[in-house]
């Protein structure tokens, strides 16, 4: 039997037409496939600039150099992420620090972001930037963020890797309403995949300039920009350190494909839920929240275990499911608890919601191309287990 991951792509015969054309063209890199895939995205999601990079880390790293986050600034982000999120800050040397999850949506927990930005300002520890995580494709909750950022004065980077097609109020999410930057990943288990890719999304022309700048070497070529004045047709310069965290046109030949049937994805994957809530309602299982005026991507569908009704451990019930081919994941483990971030001794009494959650969630299977049949393979093997 074939195994069930928890997400995976979808391809299709127009993606390889696609890509192929461009194998077939003259430009395989810096050619006009990037730009058209960021005119393409940001006309769907409705905001200004589009600045498409390499992969969703490297999307967030120059979102926040972009920022200009320096060495010893600080921080925050969710308990509950990849550590990617996080990482980024840390590329330039920023402290960074963590705030516990809501104990229904497993987003950032607002009570809590506002009781410690409470506390911070006491200690004159407030953040200059917070990155939120629109978790398994959920929206945060963005006004109830963007009101506290104008008090207490810090940047927001919406890490929307898993909510491409999400709506927050029939807004997608991505539009920068409430936020300096959004960043999406197209990594193959995302709604829409470029192979690897990312993209970063701004309103802010500024920011946008600075991101083109830090995505390609610090370089630019256009004489309007140019520090020293030159007309030399050859001439191009180096105004700031940068990397070559560029798109090649292949890949995103095959985003600017996928991103066609990002509407259709979207709702497979919501029907696949709608299906998950009918068929897992009798189990000891805490289903994902629903919550009105939000349409979740469904980029994860996480259920909870409940031990209080069924005596198996976590560990047996991981290890049945995939025995069974149903390649579910843990998502997340807290980032506070890796060995790399341990060394920062966080108090696990700070993240309650978080040490309760990641101890039964696990993600089960969702993808467009999950048959119901498989569907009903998985409900029976979790009823069997559980
Ligand atoms: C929440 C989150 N942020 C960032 C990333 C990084 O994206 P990428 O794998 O495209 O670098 C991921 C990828 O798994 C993610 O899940």
């Amino acid at each position: 039997m074939k195994i069930l991951p928890y997400s995976r792509q979808k391809i299709d015969s127009h993606d390889i037409k696609e890509v192929t054309k461009v194998l077939k063209s003259n430009f395989l890199t810096q050619g006009n496939k990037v730009p058209e895939f960021e005119k393409k995205i940001a006309k769907k999601i409705k905001v200004k600039y589009a600045i498409a990079s390499n992969s969703g880390t490297s999307a967030l790293h120059i979102a926040c150099l972009s920022l200009n986050l320096k060495k010893g600034d600080l921080v925050w982000t969710s308990a509950n992420s990849f550590v990617a999120s996080i990482n980024c800050a840390k590329y330039i040397g920023a402290k960074v620090d963590f705030v516990d999850i809501d104990s229904e949506t497993y987003n950032i927990s607002i009570k809590n972001l506002e009781k410690k930005l409470i506390k911070a300002k006491k200690n004159k520890k407030l953040p200059k930037l917070i990155i939120i995580v629109h978790f398994a494709g959920l929206p945060c909750d963005l006004k109830k963020i963007y009101k506290l950022s104008k008090i207490y004065k810090f940047k927001i980077i919406e890490d929307a890797s898993h909510a491409i097609g999400a709506k927050y109020y029939n807004s997608l999410i991505g539009n920068c309403k409430y936020s300096d930057i959004t960043t999406f990943s197209f990594h193959p288990v995302k709604i829409i995949t470029s192979g690897e890719g990312g993209m970063c999304l701004t309103n802010n022309k500024i920011l946008k300039d600075r991101m083109l700048l830090f995505r390609s070497h610090g370089i630019t070529k256009d004489n309007k920009k140019f520090f020293i004045k030159k007309n030399q047709p050859w001439y191009y310069e180096q105004q700031s350190l940068g990397y070559n965290y560029r798109l090649s046109d292949i890949h995103a030949a095959l985003g600017i494909s996928q991103l066609k049937k990002l509407n259709y994805f979207v709702k497979q994957r919501n029907k696949i839920a709608k299906n998950y809530y009918k068929l897992l309602n009798d189990l000891p299982l805490t289903l994902p929240k629903k919550i009105k005026g939000y349409y979740s991507a469904f980029h994860l569908f996480v259920v909870k275990i409940d031990f209080q009704k069924t005596k198996k451990s976590y560990n047996q019930i991981f290890k049945y499911l995939r025995k069974n081919n149903i390649w579910i994941n843990l998502h997340y483990l807290p980032i506070y608890n890796h060995p790399y971030y341990k060394k920062l001794g966080k108090n696990k009494k700070e993240f309650n919601n978080m040490e309760n959650y990641y101890k039964s969630a696990i993600s089960i299977p969702v993808y467009p191309g999950l048959s119901y049949s498989e569907q009903i393979y998985i409900k029976n093997k979790l009823k069997k287990i559980l």
